[in-house]
């Protein structure tokens, strides 16, 4: 029984007290803390009404670290929750080292000035968490997250070697707008419109935004275009992995997002450099957002399934075996649980496991860790019993041979 801070009341951070609140087993304290406390609240009044369970609210600005600091010193929780927007994660994992918490979060830092996500900065941090007897959880949603954990379970379950690996990550949703993102506009843009990349033979191999595509037939969403992008599991996974050979990540897009971030991008309303306008200065990107859909509205609106999951071929026993292990999420069915679209589910829903997990001391190991170098076989049960079942079959798919 364990207190929680978690940080970000935006869908993500929505569906993480939603699920907390569920299980107080585990989670016996939450205190939900953001930017704008009027979120945190009326997140509160919800889980009050589904589950009948109180949490604390807080405002804070997770960019100050003086100001984490005496949040948390005030609740004492036994963790951090992180899911405030990746540019927190620094100051949030300094704190947590000056106030001696454990630290928890689903998307790798990004430094705000540059549109660049690496693990790299975050896993410098190792040595002052082991040092401090603490542990930090590095990307515990579902891209990274449960990714990272299927290739875990495939690694311990299936293979010797994973020779090709390709993640799939399917959002069959649609919810009415001719154009929307279903989280945070700004760091969904920057992901779509950076330059590819993959690895393969031990080296990393770049590709133009969206160069290739391929189409695939998705159980229970149907045939739809996947692109190949850069994802940041991959950064560790490539590391972690037995005998990869070549890893890619692959998502998809439907051709109306495609037509209107083409013309955001030839105006130049996807760019992050700060511009002059009537004697302010503006960020196009964020200008970009404060029009769009708020990803927290979208929920009672979307329809379809998400489907995300993993294809590998590699070795077990000097023979050739292959596998696809995947989710099904449905919009609707999160909505009626978390009052939240199933983008923000698959994400919110393995924070709270990750949190679990470290509470249980099923995973509880000072120092900085990604997600798939812990035992994926008490997280996997997690999945099925908190909302995120997974299908884990021989497969015969080849990507490389599907048409275009
Ligand atoms: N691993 C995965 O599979 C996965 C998938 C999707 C998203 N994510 C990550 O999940 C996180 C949350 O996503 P989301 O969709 O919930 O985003 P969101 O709807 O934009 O919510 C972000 C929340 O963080 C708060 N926030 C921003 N800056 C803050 C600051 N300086 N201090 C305190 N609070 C601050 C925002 O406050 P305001 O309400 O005041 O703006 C908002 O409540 C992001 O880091 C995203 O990259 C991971």
């Amino acid at each position: 029984m364990s207190k929680v801070l978690i940080i970000g009341a935006g869908g993500v951070g929505r569906v993480v007290a939603h699920k907390c609140a569920q299980n107080p087993d585990v989670f016996s304290g939450i205190t939900l803390a953001s930017r704008t406390q009027s979120k945190c609240d009326a997140i509160a009044a919800e889980v009050k009404e589904k589950t009948g369970r109180d949490i604390a609210t807080a405002r804070v600005d997770a960019d100050k670290v003086p100001e984490l600091v005496a949040l948390i010193r005030d609740i004492k929780p036994f963790m951090v929750i992180n899911v405030a927007l990746p540019y927190q994660d620094l100051t949030i994992m300094d704190a947590c080292l000056e106030t001696g918490v454990h630290y928890l979060d689903t998307a790798n830092y990004e430094p705000p000035e540059e549109a660049k996500f690496e693990y790299k900065w975050q896993w410098a941090y190792r040595q002052r968490f082991g040092d401090a007897g603490l542990m930090a959880l590095l990307g515990s949603g579902f891209d990274p997250g449960v990714t990272n954990v299927f290739c875990a379970h495939l690694q311990k379950h299936h293979f010797d070697t994973m020779d090709y690996v390709d993640i799939l990550d399917c959002n069959g949703g649609d919810h009415g707008y001719k154009f929307a993102t279903n989280f945070n506009p700004e760091i969904n843009i920057r992901e779509v419109t950076a330059n590819g990349r993959y690895w393969e033979n031990g080296d990393w191999v770049e590709t133009q935004p969206l160069q290739y595509r391929k189409r695939f037939d998705f159980d229970q969403v149907g045939e739809k275009s996947i692109y190949l992008l850069y994802h940041e599991e991959m950064e560790s996974l490539t590391k972690n992995l037995n005998g990869v050979k070549r890893m890619r990540f692959w998502m998809t897009f439907g051709d109306e997002y495609l037509k209107h971030l083409e013309v955001f991008r030839n105006i130049g309303l996807d760019s992050i450099e700060p511009i002059e306008f009537d004697g302010h200065k503006i960020v196009p990107i964020q200008f970009l957002k404060a029009l769009l859909p708020d990803p927290a509205t979208l929920g009672p609106r979307t329809v379809g399934k998400t489907n995300i999951g993993v294809i590998c071929r590699g070795t077990k026993d000097g023979r050739p075996v292959s596998r696809y292990i995947y989710n099904i999420c449905d919009h609707q069915a999160c909505f009626r649980e978390t009052n939240a679209q199933a983008v923000s589910y698959t994400t919110g829903v393995p924070a709270m496991i990750g949190a679990m997990m470290m509470i249980r001391g099923d995973w509880m190991r000072p120092g900085v860790w990604n997600m798939e170098e812990f035992d994926p076989d008490p997280f996997m049960a997690a999945l099925d019993a908190h909302g995120l079942p997974w299908t884990c079959n021989p497969t015969d798919i080849d990507i490389d041979a599907l048409p275009d």
